[in-house]
């Protein structure tokens, strides 16, 4: 765990398609965080470890089936060159444990994280158990790769960081970390939109009944989503 604020949290992305890094991490709050240098981002191409001509990074499964397997070997050998003992190892694959807000909030008080992005029909599992990875879904559906997800995960994770929220943004009243309930709706000008006024209440003043409405608005919107968490 990071004792000092001033530590910087590690992220090391391991994949076959680093050009697709920084993405949606370099903007906004996590991207101002990036620059600020509250978290660090390496990107290692696993390419640059394979050792043949055409620069194989995965070969058929043994026991047959469709799809490529990504080699141990040259997972191993981009693993090896990063010196890191220390950051949290985890895979993200469709096999994963689902990801949810608690793990979100566990992985953020760890010192760094090294991500390993899936892809092709998956990661031979002697690399997975040698190098002690966690494997991590991001839902019940199936994407291409690893990739989207590191960013889906990345963006929850980091955002829990000291110093990356400003002050405008609250961390306590968000869906899933206040009593798993959802949010409230919420509305900003113009007060009537097409002849569409926002809730009356909202505009009444009154704290304590905007304060129940919401709670209300938040218990019943949490029971009509049916949530397959
Ligand atoms: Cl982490 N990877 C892939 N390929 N598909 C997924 C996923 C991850 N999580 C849900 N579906």
């Amino acid at each position: 765990m990071n004792i000092a604020n001033n530590l910087k949290y590690n992220v090391k992305i391991l994949s076959i398609f680093p050009e697709v890094f920084p993405g949606p991490l370099g903007v906004s709050l996590i991207g101002n965080a990036l620059k600020k240098k509250i978290w660090n981002l390496d990107i290692i191409n696993i390419r640059d470890f394979a050792k043949d001509k055409h620069k194989s990074v995965d070969d058929t499964p043994y026991g047959g089936g469709a799809g490529m397997i990504m080699k141990p070997d040259i997972i191993g050998l981009a693993i090896d060159s990063l010196k890191d003992n220390r950051s949290k190892r985890i895979c993200l694959t469709p096999r994963g444990k689902l990801l949810n807000q608690d793990k979100v909030k566990e992985l953020s008080t760890e010192d760094g994280l090294i991500l390993l992005c899936g892809r092709y029909e998956g990661i031979d599992q002697r690399v997975i158990d040698f190098y002690d990875f966690e494997e991590v879904s991001i839902g019940n559906y199936v994407i291409s790769g690893g990739e989207s997800a590191t960013f889906v995960l990345l963006e929850s994770v980091l955002r829990l960081l000291p110093g990356v929220l400003g002050g405008n943004e609250t961390l306590n009243e968000e869906s899933f970390s206040d009593k798993d309930l959802l949010e409230y709706p919420q509305y900003t000008k113009p007060r009537d939109w097409n002849g569409i006024c926002v809730p009356e209440v909202l505009t009444s003043g009154n704290h304590n009944e905007i304060k129940n409405w919401r709670d209300k608005q938040r218990i019943e919107i949490t029971k009509s989503r049916k949530l397959d968490t």
